[in-house]
C-alpha cells in the first residue's frame, strides 16, 4: 500500500525529512499503566472496573487476551475497557497463555499465576522467548511456586500455590517488571512481602495503582544512601474501581525529540503521565538544552499528569558546552525505554552524548545497544559501543539510509525521528512493529508535520 503523496509509505516505510512539527496531539494511554489496570482490576474480588484511555498497543491486547483465557470477562469499546472482577481465584486456562512480544505481560502474569491453585504455561514470540526470566523465577520459587523453563527462558510452566509465603527480597536487577511480579504474588501471600530496590528506584505504577484500589501497600523511601523498600500485606482482597489512563510518556518522547530537533517547531502534547519515576526524559532533554516545558500538573487516579510544550531550536548547545554530555547511574533506570531515542538526539547536540550503566538495554525487545549503534552508523554518525552503553559524537549531519528496526518498536520510532531530521530519504525495514506499543504512530506524526 502506498499512501499517495504522504511523507511516508506503509509498504516500504520510506521517510523523507520534514521542515517542522506544529500544533497539538493527545497520545494513546500509557502501556505500562494499562497492563497494570487490566491485571489489578481482573484480580479484584467484586465489581466492574471501567478503564478509559486504555493503551492501543498490541502488548496490552496480549494482557487482555491472557485474562480472557483465565476466565475473566473483558469488554472493549475502542479505548474503553470494562473488566469484571475475576479474582482472587481465576480459572485454569485450557491453552498456553500467549504474551506475544510483551515482557511486562509475561513477568507480571508470572507473579499473578504463582498465587493461583493450578498449573499454566506462559509463552511468547521469538524475541520474548529469548529474554531472561530467571529474575522472576527465582523470587517466585522462594514464595512457594514451581516454575519450569527452558534454561531461564520462556515457555514458563508455573504451578501456583495458595497461599504463597511472604518474602523479603532485594532486587538484583533494577526492574519494575520484577518488582511488580513479586508485589502481585504478595497479594496472595500470607504476611508482609518486602521488596528492596537495591540498585535504583524504578517506575512505581504498580504501587500507586494498588493503593488506588485500596490494597495495603507502602513505600519507605530511601535517602540516597539507603534504598526504597516497598511492602505489601497479604492476602489482600479489594473491589473493582474505575481508572483513567494518562497519555504515554514513552510514546510522547518521540514527538518531544522530533519537535525539539526541528527548528520552528511548536508542539503541545496534552494529558501525559508525568510520574517522576517515568518522566526523567523531560529533565534529560532539558539538560541537553531542548526547550521542553511542563504545564498544568495535576493528579488523576493517583498518577501525576500534565501537558508538555516543546519548541524547536536551530541547535542544541547544553550549558558548559564542548564537553560530552552523559547519562549514567540511577537516572538510566528511569529512562530505560527512551535511551535509543536519546542516542539519536545526542547525535545532534553540541558535545554528543555518552550513555553508561545501561546493560539492561541488551535484553530488551532487541539488543538495543547494538541496534542503536548499527543504525546510527548507517546514517553516518560516529559511535563507540560499550558493553553497558554507547557514545555518539554530536552535531552530525545524519544521512538518509536503509535502516533496520530489528522487530523492535522503540528502534523503529527512534530512527523515524532520525530520518525526519536527516538529509535525504531513509527506509526503515520492519517498521510495522511500532504497533507493539503505538499502532497509530505514523498517522499521528503525519498529522503534526509541516513539509
Ligand atoms: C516496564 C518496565 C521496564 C520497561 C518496560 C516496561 C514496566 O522494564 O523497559 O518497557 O511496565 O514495568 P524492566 O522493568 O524490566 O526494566
Amino acid at each position: 500500500m502506498t499512501m499517495g503523496n504522504r511523507w511516508y509509505k506503509i509498504d516500504s516505510m520510506k521517510i523523507q525529512p520534514v521542515r517542522r512539527i506544529r500544533e497539538s496531539v493527545r497520545l494513546p494511554g500509557d502501556k505500562s499503566i494499562s497492563h497494570r489496570a487490566a491485571i489489578i482490576s481482573a484480580l479484584a474480588s467484586r465489581g466492574r472496573s471501567r478503564i478509559t484511555n486504555f493503551s492501543t498497543s498490541e502488548d496490552c491486547a496480549a494482557t487482555l487476551a491472557c485474562f480472557k483465557q483465565l476466565g475473566v470477562i473483558v469488554e472493549q469499546d475502542g479505548t474503553t475497557v470494562i473488566v469484571e472482577a475475576g479474582g482472587p481465584i481465576l480459572s485454569e486456562p485450557r491453552v498456553e497463555l500467549d504474551c506475544g512480544n510483551s515482557g511486562s505481560t509475561m513477568r507480571m502474569l508470572s507473579g499473578v499465576l504463582a498465587g493461583q491453585p493450578f498449573a499454566s504455561t506462559l509463552t511468547g514470540d521469538a524475541s520474548l522467548r529469548s529474554r531472561p526470566m530467571k529474575r522472576v523465577i527465582a523470587p517466585l520459587e522462594m514464595m512457594g511456586a514451581r516454575v519450569s523453563s527452558r534454561d531461564g527462558r520462556a515457555p514458563l510452566q508455573i504451578t501456583g500455590r495458595r497461599p504463597l509465603q511472604s518474602l523479603d527480597y532485594e532486587l538484583p536487577v533494577a526492574s519494575a517488571q520484577v518488582k511488580s511480579a513479586i508485589l502481585l504474588a504478595g497479594l496472595s501471600a500470607s504476611g508482609r512481602t518486602n521488596v528492596t530496590e537495591t540498585l535504583a528506584p524504578t517506575r512505581d505504577h504498580t504501587e500507586r495503582m494498588l493503593q488506588w484500589f485500596g490494597v495495603p501497600i507502602e513505600t519507605k523511601r530511601g535517602d540516597g544512601s539507603s534504598p526504597n523498600v516497598v511492602s505489601i500485606e497479604g492476602p489482600a482482597t479489594y473491589q473493582a474501581r474505575d481508572y483513567e489512563v494518562p497519555g504515554d510518556i514513552s510514546s510522547a518522547a518521540f514527538f518531544i525529540a522530533a519537535a525539539a530537533l526541528l527548528p520552528g517547531s511548536n508542539l503541545l502534547i496534552s494529558d501525559v503521565g508525568l510520574n517522576p519515576t517515568r518522566a526523567q526524559v523531560i529533565a534529560s532533554m532539558q539538560k541537553l538544552s531542548a526547550d521542553v516545558r511542563v504545564l498544568d500538573m495535576r493528579v488523576v487516579c493517583n498518577e501525576d499528569v500534565g501537558d508538555i510544550q516543546i519548541s524547536g531550536a536551530e541547535s542544541l548547545v547544553p550549558k558548559g558546552g564542548g564537553h560530552t554530555n552523559t547519562l549514567r547511574g540511577t537516572e538510566v533506570a528511569q529512562l530505560i525505554d527512551e535511551l535509543p531515542m536519546l542516542a539519536v538526539v545526542g547525535s545532534q547536540v553540541d558535545g554528543g552524548l555518552e550513555i553508561r550503566d545501561a546493560r539492561e538495554l541488551r535484553v530488551k525487545e532487541s539488543d538495543r545497544i547494538s541496534t542503536t549503534v548499527e543504525n546510527l552508523r548507517l546514517m553516518g554518525a560516529e559511535v563507540e559501543e560499550y558493553e553497558d552503553g554507547l557514545k555518539v559524537a554530536g552535531r552530525t549531519r545524519l544521512r538518509g539510509a536503509k535502516l533496520n528496526a530489528h522487530g523492535d518498536h522503540r528502534i523503529a520510532m527512534a530512527f523515524t525521528v532520525a530520518a525526519l531530521v536527516a538529509e535525504g530519504e531513509s527506509e526503515i525495514i520492519g517498521a510495522e512493529c511500532v504497533a507493539v506499543s503505538f499502532p497509530g504512530f505514523f498517522s499521528l506524526l503525519e498529522s503534526v508535520i509541516e513539509r
